[in-house]
């Protein structure tokens, strides 16, 4: 995610907003930039693509005596890292950074342009600066005011701060869909996206809730509703320490993570489909409906969670296309002689865009002439510059090493893929493309749900895993949630966990169990259920502890298990997305409880660029 940063105060405004875009480096970031009032009542701005550091020089001739500032770290997502696409944007006098993704803003692109203003970068954020300025130069309102009515036709997430050379020493903030909170010091003011950006200042804070703003003076702050009514908020005394604020007051990463896929999930949904007419912005994918109708064959390429969420990919895109899909692991794909063609689309899914073996994998298809799309997080890297074509997971930075807000997009991803390619070759009809994207849209409510169920996911994680070895059983499309689940608590919490197709389990594995060995199903009730259940019962006839994780409703689940955690109804093509949270919250409780390092586990890297 973006970070964003204002200041209004006694000390140099310059040092105070570079000191607190550096404690914003965590969240993840590709430029950087800032805007302050000069001695002449100026705006100047400063930006550029890389660090932080890299705005030292164009400061150096002297760090300039200013009060009045606001900076910004960019997470790309829409244009590539530049200095051009960097924050603050500019429209005239008015100067504006920005945290989120606006969803309109084509649209009000090309209405503004109509308008005389000439746009100079690829971002939806600069249409926030020329339709501020537009009311503001229209008008003979206040900056707030201007600020109002712009947001009035935006749609779409945001967190900014704006400020304008026809009010100097003044900075508005105000935000929808992405944190902003007020941070309040003796006779000095700020306003971020998040608290370590000013907690070495203050510990006192105003958390801005959606349709809110704050006007910041030197004399003071004003804090209302976007219609204007005077709100008064109550200030928090904050505790933490500055690592712990990083991690927003969650112990570790990886649990901060968890908690961010509903809007994660949300933002990679944003501006990408029409649920009233069921239509996918497949210019998102950068693939024309002429190519893909002549898709004959795709395969999908990966590594680790990636691998298992190419997987499920390939139930959605077989159930919903009727497309034929190969999974391969990358490190395997290119020595098995694979048989691409033109008619073929390679698939390649990494978080990072670095891992080694999927780069490998992705220029060998490449080199057979083989059409490569990219599901990827993070814009610029290696596998999106090299691809033909790429889908961008908003999750934002993922830090942990651990893999979880990353898949969940990634399966988002794979599922508007798959109506988009299923209503080319006619298999999906419009009504039934707008029933999965409603189904989609209900997503992020629902893993809310499941996540408010944390505390008895921690107690039963606590009181089943207790052997050093454990099975992970599911079906179809939730076969890869079980082995995601799996290789989520081998990598974080070292015990040897081992996923298997439920029914495969008498071929074999079944030896294994014994009295109180831990077996978790994936058991919602779909048409597979009853053969899950009987796969239950083959467990528990041999003292196996059962830990199942089913739909919510199925209450007869308790006949059969010893432990139950229920989620949401949902389509069985989107339930995946859902079923695997109560798994990763298990691998994180038993991570912690068995004292390991969730975040940075033993002998393992965030993104493995070696072959
Ligand atoms: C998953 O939790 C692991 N961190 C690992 O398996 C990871 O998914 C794999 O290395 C692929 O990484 P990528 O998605 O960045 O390519």
């Amino acid at each position: 995610m973006c970070g964003i940063i204002g200041y209004i105060g006694k000390s140099n405004a310059v040092t105070v907003i570079l000191d607190g875009l550096k404690r914003l480096e965590y969240r993840g970031y590709d430029s950087a930039g800032i805007a302050f009032f000069t001695d002449n009542n100026r705006i100047a701005v400063r930006r550029c693509k890389g660090k932080i550091n890299d705005l030292y020089p164009m400061l150096m001739q002297q760090i300039p005596q200013t009060h009045t500032a606001i900076g910004h770290t960019r997470w790309a997502t829409h244009g590539r890292p530049s200095e051009e696409n960097a924050h603050p944007h500019r429209s005239n006098g008015i100067v504006l950074v920005h945290n989120g993704i606006i969803e309109n803003y084509l649209q009000l692109k090309k209405e503004l342009e109509k308008e005389g203003y000439n746009f100079t970068s690829e971002t939806d954020t600069e249409v926030m600066c020329h339709l501020i300025h537009k009311y503001s130069s229209s008008y003979d309102i206040p900056l707030e005011e201007a600020v109002r009515r712009a947001m009035k036709d935006i749609r779409g997430a945001y967190a900014i701060a704006v400020m304008s050379e026809k009010e100097p020493g003044k900075i508005v903030g105000v935000r929808r869909d992405s944190p902003l909170v007020v941070g309040l010091g003796d006779g000095e003011f700020f306003v971020a996206s998040d608290i370590p950006a000013f907690l070495s200042y203050s510990r006192d804070v105003i958390f801005l809730n959606d349709d809110e703003m704050v006007v910041m003076t030197d004399s003071g702050i004003t804090i209302s509703t976007l219609d204007g009514t005077t709100l008064q908020k109550d200030v928090m005394s904050i505790s933490w320490n500055s690592s712990m604020a990083e991690k927003g007051g969650y112990r570790h990463f990886m649990l901060k993570e968890i908690f961010e896929q509903p809007r994660a999930i949300a933002d990679t949904i944003t501006g990408r489909l029409h649920p009233e007419t069921g239509e996918i912005n497949l210019e998102e994918f950068h693939l024309t409906p002429d190519y893909l109708k002549d898709i004959k064959k795709i395969f999908i390429v990966a590594c680790g969670t990636s691998w298992h969420a190419a997987m499920v990919g390939k139930y959605m895109i077989e159930e919903l296309a009727r497309v034929p899909v190969e999974v391969d692991i990358a490190s395997e794909f290119r020595y098995r002689n694979p048989l691409l063609g033109s008619k073929t689309l390679f698939i390649a899914i990494t978080q990072s865009g670095e891992t080694a073996d999927t780069l490998a994998a992705q220029r060998h298809a490449k080199q057979l002439g083989t059409k490569v799309m990219s599901i990827c997080n993070v814009i610029g890297s290696t596998a999106s510059r090299e691809a033909d074509a790429v889908f961008y997971t908003r999750s934002g930075p993922e830090i942990g090493v651990a893999s979880t807000k990353a898949f969940t997009t990634q399966l988002v991803g794979l599922f508007l893929f798959a109506i988009a390619l299923g209503r080319i070759n006619n298999v999906v009809s419009k009504e039934q493309a707008k029933k999965l994207l409603s189904e989609l849209l209900m997503i992020p409510d629902k893993v809310e749900t499941v996540l408010s169920n944390d505390s008895e996911i921690e107690k039963i994680a606590k009181e089943s895993f207790k052997k050093d070895s454990s099975l992970y059983l599911g079906r179809g499309i939730n076969y890869p949630i079980a082995m995601e689940g799996a290789l989520k608590l081998k990598e974080i919490s070292y015990i040897h966990a081992e996923a298997y197709p439920a029914g495969e389990m008498k071929h074999g594995p079944i030896a294994l169990v014994e009295e109180d060995f831990p077996v978790l199903f994936l058991a919602p009730k779909d048409r597979l259920y009853e053969k899950v259940i009987s796969n239950i019962q083959e467990i528990r006839s041999r003292s196996g502890k059962i830990i199942a994780v089913t739909t919510e409703g199925n209450t007869n689940i308790t006949d059969f298990s010893d432990y139950s955690i229920y989620v949401p109804e949902a389509d069985p093509l989107v339930l995946p997305i859902l079923l695997v949270v109560p798994l990763q919250l298990i691998a994180y409780h038993i991570g912690v409880l068995r004292g390991c390092d969730v975040d940075q586990p033993r002998n393992l890297a965030k993104s493995v660029t070696v072959e």
